[in-house]
């Protein structure tokens, strides 16, 4: 890899497939990524205010350079304002500065930005373009790809959505560089998923270069982020809106959303969650006779690594946990589905797991 490295992977999904680039200095250049397709030249930039302070005049100067003219819509930073209210108040900005069905809406931060921002491109005026600039690990490596858009409902995540392709995903990993190293973690669990769920020569080389990503080295975060995107892609190509082989990608969250819920969202990061999910699955996969105990250690021992936690927290009860998982909007007809590995690099969706082996699993996971 030169002093440049830039990965380019389509997500190939016919008259809807888009690029996704991946690189250093990609904000800087974004009007030049905008140019030459069938946008008008307004474009509206929906950011937080932590992204806005830290990236907006970039990508504003670049675009004016380009010669588009930029509404900016700036929300509080938080997962709170992932809501229908705040889709309310973009619609009205975007009607307010005319924005046409060709005007494209940019996201420019972390997932909560870019799940709210791509909701409302799916719904202002039936649709309009949009273009993912993720600026958190989590983001890049996951919710910028695979158009699933949404925004929260008070009594759930993600109640009120739509599967909406972007137009063009720009991973800016230099971004990644004033990220709090909490939100480094939580990305890497997503990272560590890929691994798992789809490719053990990625998960070696995981193992090999943690430190590497840690430590924020441009080219290794390039890698991981484009072999993650990589196998994003090729799942979603085979199953856009979730009706079978996508599932896959929930590896570690049937039990990673219950814990999010127990605590009310705000105690753990999502991949935080996730990695108990993950190390909780792996034993689970161990206790059913699917996959050999030294492959889980594997698994528990890299997330350990990048310091992600592999237990759960004392003062919630399995039974709780349980409660939750069958109230989770992934559940079919109240049957617990688990994502399970057989190896490192294989999954399977295993529907109707008995709650008796998940209750006795879980007594084994508490810190
Ligand atoms: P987030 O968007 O809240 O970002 C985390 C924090 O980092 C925020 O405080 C944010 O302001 C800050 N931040 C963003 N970029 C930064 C930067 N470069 N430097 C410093 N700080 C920065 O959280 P997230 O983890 O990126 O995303 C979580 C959201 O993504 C949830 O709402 C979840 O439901 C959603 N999600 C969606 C999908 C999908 O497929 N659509 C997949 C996974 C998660
Ligand atoms: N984050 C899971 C999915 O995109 O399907």
């Amino acid at each position: 890899m030169g002093l440049f490295p830039e990965e380019k992977i389509t997500v190939n999904l016919g008259e809807r497939a888009y690029e996704v680039i991946i690189g250093p200095r990609l904000l800087s250049r974004l009007g030049h990524f905008l140019s030459g397709r069938d946008f008008t030249p307004r474009a509206l930039l929906v950011t937080n205010t932590t992204a806005a302070r830290l990236y907006a005049p970039l990508a504003e100067k670049s675009l004016a350079r380009a010669g588009f003219e930029v509404v900016r819509a700036e929300i509080p930073d938080g997962e709170e304002h992932k809501s229908l209210a705040t889709a309310a108040e973009l619609y009205d900005l975007a009607y307010e500065h005319e924005l046409d069905r060709r005007s494209p809406v940019l996201a420019l931060g972390g997932g909560v930005v870019g799940d709210l921002a791509g909701f409302m491109a799916a719904t202002y005026l039936r649709g309009v373009p949009y273009v993912q600039l993720p600026t958190t690990l989590l983001a890049q490596v996951d919710s910028s790809v695979g158009g699933k858009v949404a925004v929260n409902h008070p009594r759930g995540k993600n109640i009120i959505g739509a599967f909406y392709q972007p137009r063009l995903v720009l991973a800016d990993v230099e971004t990644l560089k004033t990220l709090p190293p909490r939100e480094v973690r939580s990305g890497l669990a997503e990272v560590i998923k890929y691994g798992v769920i789809a490719d053990p020569l990625f998960f070696a080389w995981l193992e090999e270069n943690a430190e590497r990503l840690l430590a924020l080295e441009p080219a290794a975060l390039v890698h991981a982020v484009a072999a993650s995107v990589r196998i994003k892609a090729q799942v979603v190509e085979e199953d856009e809106r979730e009706e079978g082989r996508r599932a896959v990608l929930n590896f570690g969250h049937t039990l990673g959303h219950a814990l999010e819920a127990a605590t009310g969202y705000t105690a753990w990061r999502h991949g935080e969650a996730v990695a108990v999910g993950m190390a909780a699955a792996a034993r689970l996969a161990v206790y059913l006779g699917m996959l050999a105990e030294e492959e889980a250690a594997r698994l528990v021992d890299l997330l350990r690594r990048v310091g992600l936690p592999v237990g759960l927290p004392g003062g919630i009860s399995p039974e709780e946990l349980l409660a939750f998982m069958r109230r989770d909007k992934k559940v079919l007809s109240g049957r617990l589905t688990f994502v399970l590995p057989v190896e490192i690099g294989k999954v399977e969706i295993v529907r109707d797991v008995p709650e008796e082996a998940v209750r006795r699993v879980l007594r084994l996971c508490y810190n």
